[in-house]
C-alpha cells in the first residue's frame, strides 16, 4: 500500500493522529472487492459483502471509528483466543501447553490430518481441534454451566453483555459434522475426557455470539493492556496470560497463513470466517476489522489490508 513503518517502539502517535490514520484505512480500502463470503455454515452466506469496518482502542480507553464499526456479527474463530486466556488463567502455562499446545500445524483451521499427523494431539488453540479441546477445559460441571462461563468471560473481555445470534447457531449446529468428528477422533486419543458432542455446542455458541468492531477492538485493547478492559477498567486476566495468548496468536491466528500475517503486520492477531480480525499492539491499542469477504484461508482480506496499513501508519510492527 505504498506506506512504511514510521518507528518501531514508542509511543502511540496522538489519538487526533490515530483517527486519521483509521479513516485512511478505511477510504483506502473500501473499494477493494477481492475475495469471498464464507459458505461453508448456511447463513453466513446471507451477509452483505459490502460491510465494512475499521476501530482502534487504545490503552487509555480511547475509541478510533471509520465505516460500520457497530453493525454486529457473529465472532467465529476468534473467540478461540479469548476462550484459551480465559483457560490459560485457570490452569496455567504448563498444563495448557501440555494439553492443547502451542504449535502450527501448516493445515486448514479443520483439519482433521493435522490431528492424525499428530498422534492425536490438537496440536494448538485457535485450529478447531484444539479450540474444541479448550473449551472442554473451560470451568463448569455441565455443559450449560460452560457455556454460562464462555459467554461470561468473553463479554467481560468486551466490556458489555454479549448475546448469543441464534440463527447463526442454529445454521452451524446443523451442519457442524466435521467439528463433531474431529471432537470424537479427540475422545478417541484420551484428549477429551467430556461428552464430545456436549463440548462441541458449546463450542459452537461461541463461534456464535455476537460482536461488532467495536467491541472486537476493546477486547483486544484489553489484551494490549495486560490484561485489564480499558473501558471498564475490570481486570480480566493477568498480564502472564495475556503474554502467553499473544505468543498462541503470533504464531496461529492466521491459521497456515500466520508465517506472512507476521511478515507483513508484525503483530498478534486472530481471524474468524465471519470476517472479522482482531490484532493486538501491545501496550499500545487493540484493533477490530470487519469485512466479510475472504481469502482461500479464511481471513478477511479488507480486514487484512486496513490492518496491514494501520501497522505502518502507526508504527505498531514489534519487530
Ligand atoms: O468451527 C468452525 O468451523 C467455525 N465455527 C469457525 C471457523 C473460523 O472462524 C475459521 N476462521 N477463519
Amino acid at each position: 500500500d505504498g506506506v512504511d513503518q514510521t518507528v518501531s517502539t514508542g509511543a502511540l502517535a496522538s489519538w487526533e493522529a490515530v483517527d486519521a490514520h483509521v479513516a485512511s484505512a478505511f477510504r483506502r480500502n473500501r473499494d477493494h472487492a477481492e475475495g469471498s463470503v464464507a459458505d461453508y455454515i448456511p447463513i453466513l452466506a446471507a451477509a452483505d459483502p459490502e460491510l465494512f469496518g475499521v476501530c482502534a482502542v487504545d490503552v487509555g480507553g480511547g475509541v478510533h471509528t471509520a465505516g460500520d464499526t457497530e453493525h454486529e456479527f457473529s465472532i467465529q474463530s476468534i473467540s478461540k483466543a479469548f476462550v484459551y486466556a480465559l483457560v490459560c488463567d485457570r490452569f496455567g502455562h504448563e498444563v495448557v501447553r501440555e494439553r492443547v499446545g502451542v504449535n502450527n500445524t501448516g493445515l486448514a483451521f479443520n483439519s482433521v490430518v493435522a490431528i492424525e499427523l499428530n498422534e492425536g494431539h490438537p496440536m494448538n488453540p485457535m485450529v478447531n481441534a484444539g479450540a474444541i479441546a479448550t473449551t472442554a477445559l473451560m470451568p463448569g460441571s455441565t455443559a450449560d454451566a460452560q457455556w454460562v462461563a464462555v459467554q461470561d468471560g468473553l463479554s467481560r473481555f468486551a466490556g458489555r453483555p454479549l448475546e448469543l445470534n441464534q440463527l447463526v447457531y442454529q445454521s452451524e449446529a446443523a451442519t457442524n459434522q466435521r467439528n463433531r468428528a474431529i471432537a470424537g477422533l479427540l475422545e478417541s486419543y484420551g484428549r477429551v475426557e467430556l461428552d464430545p458432542l456436549e463440548v462441541v455446542d458449546v463450542y459452537t455458541k461461541q463461534c456464535a455470539l455476537n460482536v461488532s468492531a467495536h467491541d472486537l477492538a476493546v477486547m483486544g485493547a484489553t489484551l494490549a493492556d495486560g490484561g485489564m478492559n480499558p473501558v471498564t477498567g475490570e481486570q480480566v486476566v493477568s498480564p502472564e496470560v495475556c503474554r502467553d495468548t499473544l505468543a498462541v496468536m503470533a504464531a496461529n491466528g492466521l491459521y497456515e497463513r500466520s508465517g506472512e500475517w507476521l511478515f507483513e503486520i508484525g503483530l498478534p492477531g486472530k481471524s474468524g470466517v465471519s470476517g472479522g480480525i482482531v490484532t493486538i499492539a501491545p501496550g499500545k491499542a487493540g484493533i477490530g476489522v470487519f469485512s466479510p469477504r475472504l481469502d482461500s484461508a479464511g481471513n478477511s482480506v479488507r480486514g487484512q489490508r486496513a490492518t496491514a496499513y494501520l501497522s505502518r501508519a502507526l508504527g505498531l510492527n514489534i519487530f
